[in-house]
């Protein structure tokens, strides 16, 4: 494999996993699933799962892609061929197609509102705007499905665009601007918010809980943001990884994104919440939170107009480096798969997501409500979305942590690990037992028909014993582990 393509520098890959990791998920969809969800429960669901869940299978990911060497789904074949594994496995890579699918399409129509807020900001039209002229205007422009539809082509075009060329991984300089940037704005904000909005009540909210506020759907939303947030369980980290230089540290890189990526959702939660409860607004209102709390600070902010249009240009930014980690894997699939240029495999990915989004777009307004959809399905077309790749992501993740597990063997992990035993024996233990548990015991949870807690541990606990007992039908190498 050594004619594959690696990084240049052995920085890059962190940068384009950070890049990948912090986007709309930490702005945006962290802080509303947050408030949706009555805040610290939420955020301690969310904490728990990143920490024994998501970094062990972020680890995973990268070493399955940094071993393959290949794009998700071809380098799922090739390990399941080399590890003498059932071809079933090649479901992670197909799982991760599927989500990496579905999560463009919505967001980019969510990158297109900040396109819209951008706009808003460099001409000044919100400054000295209350909380209500500025929830009027998201209002309003959720009204329009037009204009929607207009940002969202803007958007995913611009993400095409980048992929398609192949010039992503030359965005690296970019990166290495945009994303301490980004963290630098939001500490102004959060400055700002602090000092005139109401940090000690924001403080309250997210750090203080009690699980049983969070309802059955709050504990799968929740696990479902930490891979989200993470870019887990979808193949994009292991497009990545198998670019990733075989010196740089595994383990550490996967901390390093971690814990940025926690950092900037704190900060942006905080902030967001300060101005929330400063200016009376509702917790709980969904999708539009940041797009009506932020520009709250601008608006009366010196040089508002400036820094709230250079805020919005580097959440842009950030969410395009996010938006093509989710167009790569599958690309990269066709190319290799279907002998398609790189052009036709990034316009035919793009394009179904794009069609897609138009029913995000439309269950904002058209299909806001009383649809055959809500009939159907008790939610708009987007929440329906949502909760799809809620699930999928886990699953993927689940059977990513089992695979790399189980199947790979003793001495490639202690290689992938660079032979830190500590590291070794914690790693496989969280990734045979823990990680795998702990989604299957949320999905368990969510169930309507389970109560309490006892059912879904016990539930859990069999699912991983039977991997462990079962481990040699399922794997037919084990003997060598
Ligand atoms: N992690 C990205 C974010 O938080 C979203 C994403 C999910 C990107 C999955 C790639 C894969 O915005």
């Amino acid at each position: 494999m050594s004619g594959h393509n690696v990084w240049t520098h052995k920085g890059t890959f962190l940068l384009a996993a950070v890049g990948s990791a912090v986007g709309l998920g930490n702005l945006w969809r962290f802080p509303y699933l947050t408030g949706e969800n009555g805040g610290g429960a939420f955020i301690l669901v969310y904490a728990l799962t990143i920490f024994a869940v998501g970094i062990p299978i972020l680890i995973a990911e990268i070493m399955l892609g940094r071993t393959s060497r290949q794009s998700p789904i071809m380098g799922m074949r090739h390990l399941t061929k080399t590890h003498n594994t059932s071809r079933g496995w090649e479901t992670i890579g197909w799982l991760g197609a599927a989500s990496a699918f579905l999560i463009l399409s919505f967001y980019s129509v969510v990158a297109g509102w900040s396109l819209h807020y951008t706009w808003q900001m460099l001409t000044g039209s919100l400054i000295g705007a209350d909380a209500e002229t500025i929830g009027a205007g998201f209002n309003s422009l959720l009204a329009s499905p037009g204009l929607m539809t207009l940002y969202h082509t803007l958007f995913i075009a611009l993400s095409a665009l980048i992929v398609g060329m192949g010039i992503h991984k030359g965005i690296e300089g970019g990166l290495r601007i945009i994303m301490p940037a980004l963290f630098i704005i939001l500490l102004v904000v959060l400055g700002y918010s602090a000092v005139n909005g109401d940090i000690g009540a924001a403080a309250r909210f997210l750090f203080t809980f009690n699980l049983a506020d969070l309802s059955l759907e709050g504990w799968l939303q929740a696990m479902g943001q930490s891979f989200f947030t993470l870019s887990l369980g979808m193949g994009a980290i292991m497009a990545y990884g198998a670019y990733m230089s075989s010196t740089a540290s595994l383990t550490r890189t996967a901390l390093a994104v971690a814990f940025v990526d926690t950092a900037v959702a704190l900060v942006a939660g905080l902030a967001i919440f300060a101005l929330v409860f400063g200016a009376g607004l509702e917790t709980g209102q969904g999708p539009g939170l940041m797009f009506v709390t932020i520009p709250l600070a601008f608006a009366e902010m010196p040089f508002g107009a400036l820094v709230g249009g250079v805020f919005f240009i580097l959440v842009l930014g950030a969410a395009l480096s996010s938006s093509i980690s989710l167009i790569e894997p599958v690309a990269a699939f066709l190319v290799e798969r279907f002998d398609l240029t790189r052009p036709q495999s990034v316009a035919l990915m793009v394009i179904a997501s794009w069609a897609l989004g138009l029913l995000t777009v439309v269950s904002f307004n058209l299909w806001a409500e009383g649809t055959i959809f809500h009939t159907l399905f008790g939610r708009s077309a987007f929440e329906f979305i949502e909760l799809l790749t809620n699930i999928f992501m886990p699953l993927g993740g689940l059977l990513i942590a089992l695979f790399a597990g189980w199947a790979l063997t003793q001495s490639e992990v202690a290689k992938e690990l660079g032979g830190h035993d500590t590291w070794f024996a914690v790693w496989r233990f969280l990734v045979r037992f823990i990680a795998p548990a702990a989604v299957a015991f949320v999905f368990l949870r969510t169930l309507p028909q389970v109560e309490g807690y006892w059912i879904p541990a016990i539930g859990a606990l069999v699912i991983v014993g039977a991997f462990a007992a079962g481990r040699t039908f399922l794997v037919n190498n084990a003997q060598q582990q």
